[in-house]
């Protein structure tokens, strides 16, 4: 490895912010070497955070109808082979009771930005499910919707909410998107749960059409600036009935890479390992983990939803109960030497965890 990799490393791991360029030069200059270099300090930080503990959330599908029309996503509303779907409030609260009796103590409802989830609808949901289950986060991921309504939601109980920012890059963001969509809504969006007071979570595929080093590092410089509680990132993955299908996916390599890199600037951070991660590669996840990911997603869907919600191609765990997924996902933690943990798993403010700032110290 050059000399100005090893010392960009050094700086990112003490300072946790580099440049625009400097974040560019260390994706663009990667070997195995650095890799392996980041990945260790990316994982002793988080060792000092969080121990060998590993997070789960209960990840619950309710709706693949969406209004929305994203040139990447396999439930875009274009796509007439999507068989569409949308779980009742009872069918979601059985899955939530399943799940709590397996130990998940955060849920997160995930959908396509599907009308019929008004704000009334979710809050009675929100409502009844902290009323039964008062020691569980609700995560939201319910995409794009008014300061109102994500204020409704927060009053009503919610605790998180997750947004993917896609691209940090505008012209990039248009490129992957109509043009009824926009980088600015998004941008507000995200902006907006920060200052109502959620947990918010950010993230981006790695590897999307039109991707460049130069805007990866403009997502890493979002990142470092937003500072999210949580940050989702996986390889994109075609979808053969998108306009993107033609494209070819993105590796396990480059996202390990990245996820290495975010853990080190945002040390505290919620990292998944992601469902897409571990479609690429067989041991997907556990690469992600190691890499400094500390947290995994089981499917909680309801078994016949789930091939539906496809927002890529060969979605793994598409035929295992609730509790075969979490079992397994145990046994693979432990074979690398992680603890999967029944906690509600909040983030830990670096503050609780003097030990790794370069400025405790001072
Ligand atoms: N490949 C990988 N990830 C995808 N997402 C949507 N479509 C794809 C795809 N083809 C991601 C988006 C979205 C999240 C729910 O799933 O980043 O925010």
């Amino acid at each position: 490895m050059n000399e100005k990799l090893f010392s960009l490393i050094g700086i990112l791991a003490k300072n946790h912010s580099l440049s625009l360029d400097e974040y560019e030069y260390l994706i663009v200059n990667r070997c195995d070497e650095a890799a392996k270099l980041l990945a260790e300090q990316a994982d002793s930080i988080r060792k000092k955070i969080y121990g060998n503990a590993v997070y789960i959330r209960g990840l619950i599908e309710i709706s693949n109808i969406c209004k929305n029309d994203c040139l990447y996503c396999g439930i875009r509303r274009s796509n007439r082979h999507c068989g569409r779907y949308r779980l009742s409030p009872e069918q979601i609260l059985n899955c939530v009771d399943e799940g709590y009796t397996l130990g998940f103590r955060t849920f997160v409802f995930q959908g396509g930005e599907d009308f019929f989830w008004g704000d009334d609808i979710l809050c009675k949901l929100i409502g009844r499910i902290k009323e039964k289950h008062g020691d569980c986060a609700v995560t939201l991921s319910l995409g794009e919707r008014s300061r109102e309504s994500y204020e409704r939601l927060y009053r009503a109980g919610a605790d998180r909410y997750l947004l993917r920012h896609e691209t940090a890059d505008r012209e990039h963001y248009r490129r992957l998107h109509p043009e009824d969509m926009s980088f600015e809504n998004r941008m507000r969006c995200l902006w907006e749960l920060q200052d109502i007071g959620y947990q918010v979570g950010c993230g981006f595929m790695v590897g999307s059409p039109f991707q460049s080093c130069a805007f990866l590092a403009e997502d890493l410089k979002f990142i470092e600036t937003f500072r999210p509680d949580m940050c989702g990132i996986g390889p994109f993955i075609p979808h053969r009935d998108t306009p993107f299908k033609g494209y070819s996916p993105g590796t396990v390599e480059l996202t390990c890479y990245l996820l290495s890199m975010i853990r080190l600037i945002h040390p505290p951070v919620l990292l998944p390992a992601t469902t897409a991660l571990g479609t690429i590669h067989p041991r997907g996840r556990e690469m992600g983990i190691m890499a400094g990911a500390n947290v995994v997603m089981p499917n909680l869907s309801p078994a016949d939803v789930r091939k539906k919600y496809e927002l890529y191609n060969n979605k793994i765990c598409m035929n295992e109960e609730a509790a075969e997924g979490k079992a397994m996902l145990e046994q693979r933690m432990r074979t690398i030497g992680y603890e999967i943990v029944t906690e509600r798993g909040d983030i830990k403010q670096p503050a609780a965890a003097q030990c790794f700032s370069g400025h405790a110290d001072l």
